[in-house]
């Protein structure tokens, strides 16, 4: 069974909710799932991932949350070739922060851009000033998200 890795960047949990709540989606679309709350380089490295979906919220100004720090910072300083990992991206954030909205998921997106992997389709942002629930906007996109980039298996 293939497997599908969650990365989970948070600091009030709403970036896990949604990883929980979009993880029985991927089940059904064939996947053995698991969510990373404490995600590390080495859990993207060993072993490869050829699939991976990051739900991430911004902290600070445009900030990585503190829990998703050391996997950031590991790409940096390690530089690992991610050219057979394709990925989806939702990223929770808040427009009334103006400039840096969403601006952790965006400097992820770029990050693993830079080191090869390829991203599937386009990053979901998902405005708490609009979206009460992330969930609301992260289930459909999900939904679409496997149809669309055909992860279906079996
Ligand atoms: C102290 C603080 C700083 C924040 N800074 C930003 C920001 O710079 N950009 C942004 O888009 N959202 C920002 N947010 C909004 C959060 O990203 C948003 O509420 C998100 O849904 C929180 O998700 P979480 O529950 O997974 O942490 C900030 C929230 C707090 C409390």
């Amino acid at each position: 069974m293939p497997t599908l890795k969650i990365f989970v960047g948070t600091m009030y949990g709403g970036a896990l909710d949604v990883a929980e709540q979009v993880k029985p989606l991927f089940e059904d679309a064939g996947y053995e799932v698991a969510i990373f709350e404490q995600p590390t380089l080495d859990d993207l490295l060993e072993p490869p991932t050829e699939l991976a979906l990051f739900c991430v919220s911004t902290t600070g100004s445009g900030d990585f949350p503190g829990n998703f720090v050391p996997f950031a910072r590991a790409i940096d300083e390690r530089h690992p070739s991610l050219t057979e990992l394709r990925y989806g991206l939702i990223a929770l954030g808040d427009s009334s922060y103006g400039d840096t909205f969403c601006g952790a998921g965006r400097s992820l997106d770029a990050l693993l851009e830079e080191h090869g992997a390829q991203r599937l389709g386009e990053r979901l942002e998902v405005d708490a000033m609009e979206t009460f629930m992330a969930d609301d906007a992260a289930l459909p996109w999900a939904e679409a998200w496997i149809d669309e980039q055909q992860l279906r298996h079996g």
